[in-house]
């Protein structure tokens, strides 16, 4: 078997020109989406994806802003950052770029952000929206996920998903989206034991470990999907993900590649999420008063 392909860039595509006409509505109306970003240090990788957030925030049209601020930056003084982004009208998503210096705690950081504005979806109130029912803002990387399966048709409904990998930002929000799409869940972790017992029987891996080429063939059921979440940079520079392409592709039914996979679709839904806070905030101020959402 030779797994079909599922071409993050193509998706994001799709979804991108959708939402720059969703921009082009709202600029009429004065209320022009915009994205801020705070990097904090110089971390390279980190560097190059805030770059790219803002980049594909021009390309559908959007305003951004990058704050880029040294690495001695207190914690004090980076939630004085966030709260005067709260406060600025033509910010509708703050996003703090993580992993932050040692030295700042990111949990304070992240409730620091306007729940409103937390496009990421990190805030305990949107994570536990997303637990309990449904958040505004699921967390991207994961978001993108799910969209697409949908757009491969692939069914999640009684299927046995297995995630690898239990972060907040990746495994948690994961594990909470296909179950409220009807899977069974099965979140592993660098204490599984036998993990290959677990990877093997599942209809969807979810690889999310960012440990290269560590999910191999003989860890993977014929037929499965297999999406790959991990970027890694080897020593030669050059980017691969958490699974072996190569030799899942031959048992696999379906993979994504790194890169060109799930990468652009976790920026995608970034835009999706600011668009969404966007589309909230001018739909609030458009009501009469003496509403519930007034
Ligand atoms: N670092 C790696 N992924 C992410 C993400 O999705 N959001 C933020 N804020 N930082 C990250």
């Amino acid at each position: 078997m030779s797994a079909k392909i599922i071409d993050g860039k193509k998706i994001s595509e799709f979804f991108r020109a959708e939402y720059k006409e969703r921009v082009e509505r709202l600029a009429r109306y004065d209320a022009r989406p915009g994205l801020a970003v705070i990097i904090v240090g110089a971390d390279p990788a980190s560097e190059v994806y805030v770059r790219n957030k803002g980049k594909a925030c021009e390309s559908i049209g959007m305003h951004s802003e990058i704050h880029a601020l040294p690495a001695e930056t207190t914690q004090t003084e980076l939630i004085a950052w966030v709260e005067k982004l709260n406060a600025m009208p033509a910010i509708h998503g703050v996003l703090v770029q993580l992993p932050l210096p040692a030295h700042i705690d990111d949990r304070a950081v992240i409730e620091a952000i306007h729940p409103d504005k937390d496009v990421d979806g990190f805030h305990c109130a949107n994570m536990g929206a997303l637990v309990i029912d449904e958040s505004p803002f699921p967390p991207c990387t994961p978001y993108g996920v799910m969209k697409m399966l949908a757009f491969e048709n692939i069914p999640i409904e009684g299927k046995h998903v297995v995630i690898v990998g239990r972060s907040n930002i990746v495994g948690k929000p994961q594990a909470m989206l296909m179950l409220k799409a009807g899977a069974t869940v099965t979140v592993c972790h660098s204490k599984t034991q036998d993990l290959a017992k677990f990877t093997r029987d599942a209809d969807i891996l979810v690889a999310a470990v960012g440990r290269a080429n560590m999910v191999r063939a003989d860890m993977v059921k014929p037929g499965a999907v297999v999406i790959d979440v991990g970027i890694n940079r080897l020593a030669d520079g050059k980017l691969c993900g958490d699974v072996d392409f190569v030799s899942v592709s031959a048992v696999a039914s379906h993979i994504t590649p790194v890169p060109g996979g799930v990468g652009p679709m976790t920026i995608t839904m970034l835009l999706g999420n600011t668009l969404r806070a966007a589309e909230r905030k001018t739909q609030l101020q458009m009501l009469p008063t003496g509403t519930a959402f007034a």
